[in-house]
């Protein structure tokens, strides 16, 4: 019976992969076909995007002329079929057009903003929530998304940190991978899903002092080990359809005209079929950043490096001919960027397919995607502080004053980059409180600041009062949803407006302060964190935040996030994140403190450790830490063998108990450290992540495999090895209270 079932098992395949590769060749073929009808102008017109907000008649002659590729922002699905008409009916190459958008986060039902998505650790939400997303996007004619965005970033001046997946790249890759899968999902042709896109490529959440559109100067090796594996994987593994270059130059190269990554590293590499868009008109500011004299010069650098679609600068429209036809430019470099595009066309079904379809069922908003939505921001929420345990409140609890601006800021909630939400569907904590347990409860509400930044202090007294008046105070502070995301960097992180006062006045009452801080960034909160008695970080949750919260805030659900990004005590501390290289003279706990020094002091070296006098060394809160509802314990680390070769697989295995009173959700984190390389390595760095659910006094034996090629870095030689020597392995719930085993790599 074997050998049958085997034998049919194998033809299965042989005719699965010779149908794939058949479909494939049937594309290049009729791709081809196509691009041997069309003229030069065609050409250049499919590697023109343009965008859509106000559609009018030049536009409309641009499509017919097939002078342009690919729409952005525009969003109405009668509007898309008809501009799709045009295109298709009346352009003399009859090519379909695609339309673009930014789906970051959701397209109606907005889940929560990247970066509190990587908290959840949960590539699965990731993914279901880029599905709901595609989804409702779709529906609408949308079948590129300009998401998901895998900067690495470690600046939270930098206000598109919101848009990330934090500062640690194995996080980022998982949780990018999980989103592209969501978006593209298994087949791109079906009408529901959309092209994702890689962005920013690359570098761009390293820009110097936070500041948006500034300059990178991270050299090759680090860009290899840090900044480069989420868009690999998402290229190599997940088949992400296209690529974005970001605004800024890395070492004075603007990526959209680096040959090193958009023709050595993307193809000759990583052989991407896909294309590459530039970011909005970053090929014509290379002439602001004086790396090109002018537009035509623009267009050359970008075209000969590898750019294949200009977003709204017009270069290629404006100077693609001349340039080909002076020879500065080939067309064999037009075919090959229009073959890309037009496979991407084929893989999306347009050619079959072009418009959408205005009848389907709708789906926006569908209560499965606000169900999903709500979970996810449960998931995402991560627990600061919870002294003596005041969360999750109290049944006897009766009377509870809701306090500040972020209570019932529907707007604000869905945090940046969410075009097509609609705060009329947001759900925030005050209406959820009220409708889930006002029968049980009585709610007093003083919103006392408008919004974030108010400086007004006039509604203080009855905040006061009201707090005066309650068993507990649930405080709602944070920043508004314009306050992060492009072109919001912060120089300072404190708390807007006059909210810290509101906390410090609140805090003389006596009475029990939870802090919610709704924000897009890590915000420097230590001061506002010593005066509560517990702090929910709930990020800008979305559509769904407030029935999260509520429910959270009362235990029928309990916090599972853990930091995706370290936390500074002061803004003058950044860039501070745990993954850094070992240092010389690494800060000690006992270092020497501004007051310490005595008058007059001697030229002397202090702590001998790298610190600040004014800030010592720690942070505020930790790479991976968030507390629960329970309590864990970790014991009995061990290790399947600790001399191992190459191409080896490392058991390692923890014993992981709830020592609480509760059930409880425990991300699992596996580090590695090398103790010595041909390269200064890093202090840790995570490698795997488990979210495990356990009952009170449930013990469960947690169980990684770790392939030792997961070990291997670009070394001193820029190349990708797995160097022998002493390795740590490291397991915890963050990154600092860990189980330590040594172990050799021959
Ligand atoms: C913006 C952003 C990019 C976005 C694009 C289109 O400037 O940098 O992330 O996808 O333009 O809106």
């Amino acid at each position: 019976m074997k050998k049958f079932s085997f034998r049919i098992y194998t033809l299965l395949l042989f005719f699965g992969l010779s149908g794939y590769l058949s479909a494939q060749q049937n594309i290049e073929n009729r791709i081809e076909e196509v691009l041997s009808k069309m003229t030069l102008r065609q050409k250049i017109g499919q590697m023109n995007q343009v965008n859509a907000r106000k559609p009018d008649e030049k536009l409309y002659q641009q499509i017919r002329n097939g002078e342009v590729g690919s729409i952005l922002n525009a969003e109405d699905p009668v509007l898309l079929n008809q501009l799709q008409k045009i295109s298709v009916e009346e352009s003399k190459s009859g090519i379909p057009l695609i339309f673009a958008r930014d789906v970051i986060h959701g397209f109606k039902t907005i889940f929560p903003i990247p970066l509190a998505q990587a908290a959840s650790f949960n590539p699965k939400a990731a993914e279901t929530g880029a599905r709901i997303a595609a989804v409702e996007a779709s529906e609408n004619g949308i079948r590129w998304t300009f998401a998901p965005m895998m900067d690495i970033s470690r600046d939270p001046r930098w206000g598109r940190i919101a848009e990330s997946f934090g500062e640690d790249t194995y996080l980022s890759e998982i949780m990018a991978a999980a989103m592209v899968k969501g978006f593209q999902g298994d087949d791109l042709s079906n009408p529901s899903s959309v092209a994702a896109c890689a962005k920013h490529f690359i570098g761009y959440g390293a820009v110097e002092g936070g500041r948006d559109y500034n300059i990178s100067n991270i050299p090759e090796r680090q860009l290899r080990n840090i900044y480069l594996p989420p868009f690999e994987k998402s290229v190599r593994e997940m088949g992400c359809a296209t690529v974005m270059t970001s605004f800024n130059s890395n070492d004075g190269v603007p990526p959209s005209a680096s040959k090193f990554l958009l023709t050595d590293v993307l193809r000759g590499e990583w052989k991407f079929d896909g294309v590459v868009v530039s970011d909005w008109a970053s090929i014509g500011i290379m002439v602001t950043q004086g790396f090109c004299e002018n537009k035509k010069d623009a267009a050359r650098k970008a075209a000969n490096a590898g750019m294949e679609i200009d977003m709204v600068s017009a270069c290629f429209i404006d100077h693609l001919e001349q340039l080909v036809k002076e020879g500065s430019v080939s067309e064999q470099t037009i075919d090959h960027a229009v073959r890309n595009i037009l496979r991407l066309k084929y893989r999306l079904g347009l050619f079959e397919n072009p418009y959408t379809d205005l009848e389907s069922e709708r789906k926006i908003y569908a209560p499965e995607h606000l169900d999903e939505a709500k979970k996810a921001a449960e998931e995402s929420f991560v627990l600061l502080k919870n002294k003596n345990n005041i969360l999750p409140l109290s049944e006897q609890i009766k009377t509870v004053a809701i306090i500040g601006p972020m209570a019932d800021a529907p707007h604000d909630q869905m945090g940046t980059w969410c075009f097509d939400g609609e705060k009329e569907h947001t759900q925030t904590p005050l209406n959820a409180l009220k409708k889930q347990f006002g029968s049980k409860v009585d709610f007093i509400y003083e919103k006392t600041l408008s919004f974030s930044r108010d400086k007004d202090k006039s509604r203080f007294a009855k905040a006061i009062d009201a707090a005066k008046k309650s068993d507990v105070v649930l405080l709602f502070i944070g920043e508004e949803s314009i306050l992060s995301g492009e072109a919001h960097s912060l120089a300072d992180l404190n708390l807007v407006g006059a909210q810290s006062e509101l906390v410090a006045e609140l805090s003389k009452t006596g009475k029990s302060i939870v802090t919610v801080v709704m924000a897009g960034r890590p915000l420097t909160i230590g001061r506002e964190a010593d005066l509560s008695d517990a702090v929910l970080y709930a990020w800008h949750p979305g559509t769904m935040g407030g029935p999260a919260i509520a429910d959270m805030l009362f235990g029928k659900s309990s916090p599972s996030g853990k930091l995706p990004v370290t936390f500074p005590r002061y803004v003058g501390q950044i860039p501070l994140y745990y993954n850094h290289e070992k240092i010389g003279r690494p800060a000690k706990k006992n270092e020497v403190l501004l007051n310490d020094i005595p008058l007059e002091a001697k030229q002397s070296s202090l702590g001998n450790t790298s610190y600040y006098l004014d800030a010592g060394f720690d942070v505020l809160f930790d790479f991976g830490y968030g507390l629960s509802y329970t309590t864990f314990e970790y014991s009995n680390l061990t290790l399947s063998k600790d001399n191992l070769s190459k191409n080896d697989v490392l058991q390692v295995s923890v014993a992981l108990r709830n020592t609480g009173n509760r059930e409880g959700c425990e991300v699992v984190q596996l580090y590695t450290a090398d103790i010595a390389a041909s390269i200064t390595p890093l202090v840790k760095e995570l490698k795997d992540f488990k979210r495990i659910t356990l009952k009170p006094g449930e013990q469960q034996i947690v169980t990684f495999d770790l392939p030792i090629q997961k070990l291997a870095f670009w070394n001193i030689d820029m190349e990708k090895v797995v160097e022998p020597g002493k390795f740590d392995v490291m397991v915890g719930g963050n990154s600092v209270d860990l189980l330590k085993k040594r172990f050799t790599v021959n």
